[in-house]
């Protein structure tokens, strides 16, 4: 289709050679690194000469290195990126530290699939949780975050042809993901209505992605919400991959429900989640999935030849961080009460300062962030060159730049269909310092004063 376009053709010839690996074109927010032009040089159908630019390649850019660059590079506050600028609790920490003190084996590869303690923590845990009793051998992958586990399972379950329905807005990696795998996706929007919804699957569909508590929105699932789901998923026999990173985080009595854990659900969900989400350590890279042993076996494969093995120390300490929860499970000593409790602190600050500078908040009842409304600000934004860009994306890049504030554009969890309908939010993540969230209302007081 795009070679039959003179103007791409000619505007785009030669600039990957310039500039290496940049894309030559965007298609469908796909970077095409490289393709094929045949140009006949006479009428004689022998006279072809053939430019063969490698392949066409599909990748998708990722915003969040973009911004994350962008605040470093402006040395801004930072509420863009989702991650704790606190540290650890101390007993991950201490727990860590006596791994790395802990001799020669924990100085060394373990097991390929989770170090033998960990997935019997994560086994022992789960298990009174998702009602259902978890192999810790056959049933749990290790990964390197949640990301390889997500990644492991795009690639291992769905192939060319079959769809995937994910559920806008999604956490940004999903959609090139699950190109990565050649696949389709059919988009779901964010009122999950269930007529709707029903609607997108189809005989090619393999899986659905759900994340709850979501990010960006912080919407918790309601236990009907995911009734439904799961009633379509066993009618259409579709695998559904419940990202649930923030499980701990919800906010004024909202509950997390693990999707597996309703009836007919455990043999087709792969759950994933992260203990640099649950313990505040998002650098250790300690993830999971789990899911019954037929299904884990496949992301197994994909582990096995690509990472293999994830960091000794960093699992011991996540299954002592585990183990301790374990016992203290449901009281005020547990780390997964004491942080949500702290964060419903830091998140009714945000609001009251979003509000107090005409930033309307959307309330999360889970997760980390918050999305706010910009479309009352009257901004020049003075930015004649990137006038193409969506206005939420210009305007995250002005804040940085201008008033010393990272966030993140809320269209960047949508997919290029539908993102021109949310260019007017931006996402703040309030799983920081109190002096850092002070430091953020100053700049927007400051700012809204002189308006
Ligand atoms: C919804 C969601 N899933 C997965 C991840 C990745 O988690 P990890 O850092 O454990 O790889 C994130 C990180 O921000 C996330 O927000």
């Amino acid at each position: 289709e795009f070679l039959g376009s003179p103007e791409i053709c000619d505007v785009k010839m030669g600039s990957r050679a310039r500039k290496g690996w940049e894309p030559l074109l965007t298609v469908q927010n796909m970077n095409v690194l490289s393709f094929t032009c045949v140009f006949t040089l006479s009428s004689s159908p022998y006279d072809l000469l053939i430019i063969t630019f490698v392949l066409v390649d599909w990748l998708l850019c990722n915003n969040r290195v973009e911004f994350t660059q962008l605040a470093a590079d402006y040395k801004a506050v930072n509420l863009g990126q989702g991650f704790p600028d606190f540290s650890p609790p101390k007993f991950v920490q201490d727990a860590f530290c006596e791994a790395v003190r802990g001799g020669p084996q924990m100085q060394q590869y373990t097991r390929a699939f989770g170090h033998p303690h960990l997935v019997k923590s994560l086994a022992k845990f789960f298990s009174r949780i998702v009602g259902h009793e978890i192999d810790p051998f056959e049933d749990i992958l290790v990964s390197v975050g949640a990301y390889q586990a997500l990644f492991c399972a795009f690639q291992a379950l769905v192939d060319e042809g079959d769809e995937v329905i994910i559920v806008e807005p999604f956490f940004d990696c999903y959609q090139p993901m699950v190109k990565m795998a050649g696949v389709m996706d059919g988009i779901g929007d964010w009122v999950l209505c269930a007529e709707e919804l029903a609607s997108k699957f189809t005989p090619r569909t393999k899986a659905i992605v759900i994340n709850t508590p979501n990010n960006p929105l912080g919407k918790v699932y309601k236990t009907e919400e995911l009734q439904m789901i799961a009633d379509l998923c066993i009618k259409h026999d579709v695998l559904c991959i419940s990202d649930e990173v923030y499980e701990w985080l919800t906010y004024d009595g909202a509950k997390h429900v693990k999707i597996a854990s309703l009836p007919g659900m455990w043999e087709r969900t792969i759950t994933i989640s992260s203990a640099g989400k649950s313990f505040s350590a998002t650098g250790w890279k300690v993830g999971w999935a789990i899911s019954s042993g037929h299904i884990i076996k496949h992301l197994k494969t994909i582990h096995q030849n690509s990472v293999y093995h994830c960091a000794t120390a960093a699992q011991e300490a996540v299954a002592h961080g585990f183990d301790r929860e374990y016992e203290v499970f449901g009281s005020p000593q547990s780390y997964f009460q004491q942080l949500p409790a702290m964060l419903q602190h830091k998140r009714k600050k945000l609001a009251m300062c979003l509000d107090s500078v005409g930033l309307k908040p959307i309330m999360p009842e889970g997760g980390y962030f918050m999305v706010a409304d910009i479309s009352s600000l009257k901004v020049d934004l003075k930015d004649e060159s990137s006038k193409d860009e969506s206005y939420d994306f210009r305007f995250v890049k002005w804040l940085t730049k201008e008033k010393g504030l990272a966030t993140i554009p809320v269209s960047a969890f949508y997919s290029p269909e539908h993102s021109k309908d949310f260019d007017k939010f931006i996402r703040f993540c309030f799983v920081k310092e109190d002096a850092t969230l002070d430091a953020a209302a100053d700049i927007l007081r400051k700012w809204s004063s002189t308006k």
